[in-house]
């Protein structure tokens, strides 16, 4: 989480370029310099304790011994989540692991019901899990405190909903602002972002409208403009091409891919298209609460 600039340049050369493009934009890639009011302190305090917050451990996974510690974005870990209630106890997640790779666009599917979106609420912080953890930028983050993770959630993570979620009383412009408000960032550096990533995502002469007055893509897509605001480590999209016809679904798929080719974003993708998600780098199979399989979709994991 605190990987410096410099130092992160050193352990991937090949990504400085990339980075420099993306600083043009003022969209610094994730895993540069997150502040996040998680102190060293608390880190120190928490290693002292065996509590283990700062760092991903990933020893226990095969796969794992092939990546780089600093190339790991998330990490779900024997996650668990049961509801009780009075018709009695609900088993939704039993046991979810994996790894999510900086710049991976991961898609999870699986049948209605099976725990994507419990599982990614869970990821984002939406909601807590049972048990077991989950890591963002190797900060275990249901360790933090409340505000601590309220923090989290602005900064590192952007969140993508098939029913957009944008304040059809503001404009869109506005709507793209909220996260950078949240956070503090400067009057004129938040206004100019914003522009400059409706302008990246091609609706920038649609600033000054109400989302209302948008298409469900356009409106999807200042959904995407805002996930972006704070420079998240990790996007996540549940559904977001779910309420979009077949060609704007595509469109705003296509928008996602071009995120995490040019600008090396990760991000989580949950979809009932099988189509879509095998032109994502690698798929999850969701079922009855496990990962059922995985599969790398080669040609285009490949195609990074
Ligand atoms: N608050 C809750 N209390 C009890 N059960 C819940 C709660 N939220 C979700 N569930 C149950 O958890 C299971 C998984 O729900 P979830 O929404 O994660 O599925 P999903 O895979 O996203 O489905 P879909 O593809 O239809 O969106 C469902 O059986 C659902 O009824
Ligand atoms: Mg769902």
């Amino acid at each position: 989480m605190n990987i410096s600039r410099a130092q992160h340049n050193q352990n991937n050369p090949n990504q400085s370029r990339d980075e420099d493009h993306l600083v043009n934009l003022n969209l610094k890639p994730s895993y540069s310099n997150h502040q996040t009011r998680v102190s060293q302190k608390d880190l120190q305090h928490n290693m002292v304790e065996g509590n283990n917050i700062g760092m991903v451990d990933s020893t226990h996974y095969q796969n794992a011994k092939q990546i780089n510690r600093t190339k790991i974005a998330m990490e779900v870990r024997n996650l668990h989540k049961v509801y009780q209630s009075e018709a009695g106890k609900a088993v939704v997640l039993e046991g979810i692991n994996f790894i999510i790779k900086k710049g991976e666009f991961v898609s999870i599917v699986g049948p209605s019901g099976s725990g994507k979106s419990t599982l990614l609420n869970i990821m984002g912080a939406l909601d807590t899990p049972s048990s077991g953890k989950v890591f963002i930028n190797y900060v275990d983050i249901f360790a933090l405190s409340k505000s601590q993770i309220a923090d989290m959630r602005n900064k590192l993570i952007g969140y993508i909903f098939q029913s957009y979620n944008l304040i059809n009383r503001t404009t869109v412009q506005k709507n793209v602002e909220i996260p950078a408000i949240i956070s503090g960032m400067g009057n004129k550096q938040r206004k100019s972002r914003a522009l400059k990533l409706l302008d990246l995502l091609g609706i920038k002469d649609k600033s000054n409208y109400k989302p209302t007055n948008l298409s469900g893509g356009q409106q999807q897509r200042v959904a995407i403009a805002r996930s972006l605001m704070n420079n998240p480590a990790i996007i996540l999209a549940d559904e977001a091409t779910g309420n979009l016809d077949t060609k704007t679904g595509e469109e705003v798929f296509e928008l996602l891919r071009m995120l995490t080719k040019k600008y090396n974003r990760t991000i989580v993708f949950v979809t009932h298209n099988p189509e879509l998600a095998a032109r994502t780098d690698r798929t999850i199979f969701i079922k009855d609460g496990k990962v059922e399989k995985e599969s790398i979709n080669e040609k285009f994991a490949l195609a990074k």
